[in-house]
């Protein structure tokens, strides 16, 4: 078995493939003998008694094996940025909380962030402060059409700011409707020094999704 993968998953926005991609790798670890771990902190649009769907999916892809409530700690009703929705109900220690959590797991495993880059968690922190406490090599996952040259370059910024390595831009159509720059897109990414992994298509059954994702993000998780 290799040296255990670790990756920190964000995204240049909501509803972009974050989760898709945070799962794809984890299935992709448990194939290549790793019992990885699931950690999703910050969930928002979670009803009351319902589920946080991101981290239940990312908590099967990885093998099942964990407690849910320790794959999502913070989880808030109302579907804002984690920050705002604490505003409402604040969790003083929720940070703190975060890092111990994370500093118990073991061995390779995938954290998924929340929306983008400078989304808030909490008053005094946002998403790429964690990618930052944490350290781990940053995917980042973005559309595969027009805006995404704006959207990665700024994201790329502020990971440079950050001095945070940047395992690969993974992009993808989560839309029906394509458009021309999906082609060159790839090619003109490449130039800012990163590692662009797709185009996955628009895939609306989730088997074909998927794998789609396990081909694209196959890469980064040697067997
Ligand atoms: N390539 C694709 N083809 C079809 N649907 C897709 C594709 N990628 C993502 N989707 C769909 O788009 C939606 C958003 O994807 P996903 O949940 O992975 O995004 P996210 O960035 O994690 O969102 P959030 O910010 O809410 O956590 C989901 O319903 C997902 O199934
Ligand atoms: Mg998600």
């Amino acid at each position: 078995m290799t040296r255990a993968p670790r990756f920190f998953v964000t995204g240049t926005d909501t509803g972009v493939g974050k989760t898709q991609a945070a799962g794809a790798l984890l299935a992709l670890m448990v194939r290549a003998g790793h019992r990885p771990f699931a950690f999703k902190p910050y969930e928002t649009g979670v009803e009351p008694g319902a589920e946080p769907e991101d981290a239940a999916h990312l908590r099967a892809c990885a093998g099942g094996w964990q407690a849910l409530d320790s794959v999502c700690l913070h989880r808030f009703v109302p579907p804002l940025a984690p920050g705002v929705a604490a505003e409402r109900s604040p969790r003083p220690r929720a940070w703190q909380q975060t890092l111990a959590t994370f500093r118990a797991f073991e061995g390779a495993g995938v954290v998924e962030g929340a929306g983008g880059l400078l989304v808030p968690l909490d008053a005094r922190h946002q998403v790429v402060d964690l990618a930052e406490a944490l350290a781990l090599p940053v995917v980042l996952v973005a559309r595969a059409g027009l805006g995404t040259l704006n959207h990665v370059g700024l994201s790329l910024e502020a990971l440079r700011a950050r001095k945070l390595r940047v395992a690969a831009v993974v992009l993808s159509r989560s839309t029906p409707k394509g458009d021309p720059s999906e082609a060159s897109n790839p090619r003109w990414l490449r130039r800012l020094g990163v590692r662009v992994l797709g185009p996955v298509p628009f895939l609306p059954a989730p088997r074909a999704r998927n794998a789609a994702f396990l081909r694209a993000l196959s890469p980064l998780v040697p067997r």
